[in-house]
């Protein structure tokens, strides 16, 4: 299949265009590069053994993306062309609404002219909002706290709304839980060794010599280490996810309740961030200093994802776990000389391709 990945430079959209053409897709990369660098094209084609197609293009720009769907004919689209910072969305909210639901509108609208009718979207456990807890099923009701979540349950409202009424959309939105890792070649990956999750973000801080130690919050919670839990998935998972919903929107034979469906994906269990820096000191073999502090506002003590509508409709589960994530996140780590500096991709070298 030819698969248009929006958003295809960035964390997630890397390690699935690996995943999806490892499977033998063609895919084809569409991304303005506002949170990527051009160079992870590179990798990811010494990565592929082969040259991807690349577009250096807005999800917005709706005569962009119809120029693009004019110029071959695709199968499916995964869109992770978004903004993802919840603390960024909370001071930038016209940005984050602009960007997530025009993106997502003029992706929809530019989709449907050209006949594509397969949309897997990259959605987030943002929607079940902060007070969430233990585990979490698909049919929690959404409470979004903060303008990021407020986009994503949104998008996926939308998207469900097209496709109820247009049957030749089929669509499937994948809501992560916390994505962290890299690719085990340690070539690709995010900045920090990971997703947005703090304890692993501050891991790596504290390995770069930024921090001093890990801020641990609380370790009297009513969990295995005290420490509060969060469901860690790594993000090769996530994007055999991808994968897989991409295979099964091409099973016309499918079923898809309502042509949308919403579902998790995690690991399915919580890991406690004491936990989780053990684990990544067997990786690394570095002691990781860290400070018991005070609760914060609004922590809960565990929260995983329920993933058997995945497990059902996908046949998808989580393979690896924190042992792995640590491995391949301390890999990455270790090859510094091709890591990408955050926060600012964008002054990285290297030409946007057309
Ligand atoms: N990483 C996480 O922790 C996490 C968790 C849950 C959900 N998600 C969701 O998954 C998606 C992707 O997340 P990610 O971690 O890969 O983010 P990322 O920022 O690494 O990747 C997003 C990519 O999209 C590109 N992009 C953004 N706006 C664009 C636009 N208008 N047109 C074209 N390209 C655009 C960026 O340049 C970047 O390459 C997002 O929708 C995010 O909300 C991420």
């Amino acid at each position: 299949m030819r698969v248009m990945v929006c958003g295809g430079a960035g964390y997630i959209g890397s390690h699935t265009c690996v995943a999806l053409g490892e499977r033998g897709h063609e895919v084809v990369v569409v991304d303005n590069f506002s949170h990527s660098a051009p160079k992870a094209l590179s990798r990811l084609e010494a990565l592929l053994g082969r040259s991807l197609d690349a577009h250096c293009v807005d999800v917005r720009d709706g005569a962009a993306l119809a120029a693009l769907f004019a110029r071959h004919r695709y199968d499916a689209v995964v869109h992770l062309a978004a903004s993802r910072s919840v603390h960024d969305a909370r001071t930038r909210p016209l940005a984050y609404f602009d960007n997530n639901i025009a993106g997502t509108i003029a992706l929809l609208r530019t989709m449907r002219e050209a006949g594509v009718g397969r949309l897997v979207h990259g959605s987030s456990a943002a929607v079940y909002g902060d007070g969430a807890s233990g585990a979490l099923d698909e049919d929690a009701p959404p409470i979004c706290d903060d303008p990021y979540a407020r986009t994503v349950a949104f998008v996926e409202q939308l998207i469900g709304e097209v496709c109820a009424t247009d049957p030749g959309l089929r669509a499937v939105s994948l809501r992560h839980f916390d994505p962290v890792g890299a690719h085990p070649s340690g070539r690709i990956g995010d900045c920090v060794g990971g997703g947005v999750n703090d304890t692993l973000q501050a891991i790596c801080q504290v390995v770069d010599g930024v921090r001093e130690c890990v801020p641990i919050y609380g370790d009297d919670w009513p969990t295995a280490d005290g420490t509060c839990a969060r469901d860690y998935l790594h993000v090769m998972d996530a994007a055999r996810a991808y994968a897989d919903a991409v295979d099964a929107l091409g099973d016309d034979a499918r079923d898809v309740d309502g042509g949308h469906m919403a579902m998790n994906i995690g690991s399915g269990r919580s890991v406690g961030a004491l936990e989780l820096l053990g684990a990544f000191e067997a990786a690394s073999g570095l002691r990781i200093p860290y400070r018991v502090l005070a609760h914060r506002i609004g922590d809960v003590a565990e929260v995983y994802a329920d993933t058997r509508r995945a497990a059902d409709w996908l046949g998808w589960r989580a393979e690896s776990g924190v042992d792995a994530i640590c491995r391949d996140v301390w890999r990455r780590l270790s090859m510094r000389a091709e890591r990408t500096p955050s926060p600012a991709f964008q002054a990285e070298a290297g030409a946007a391709p057309k």
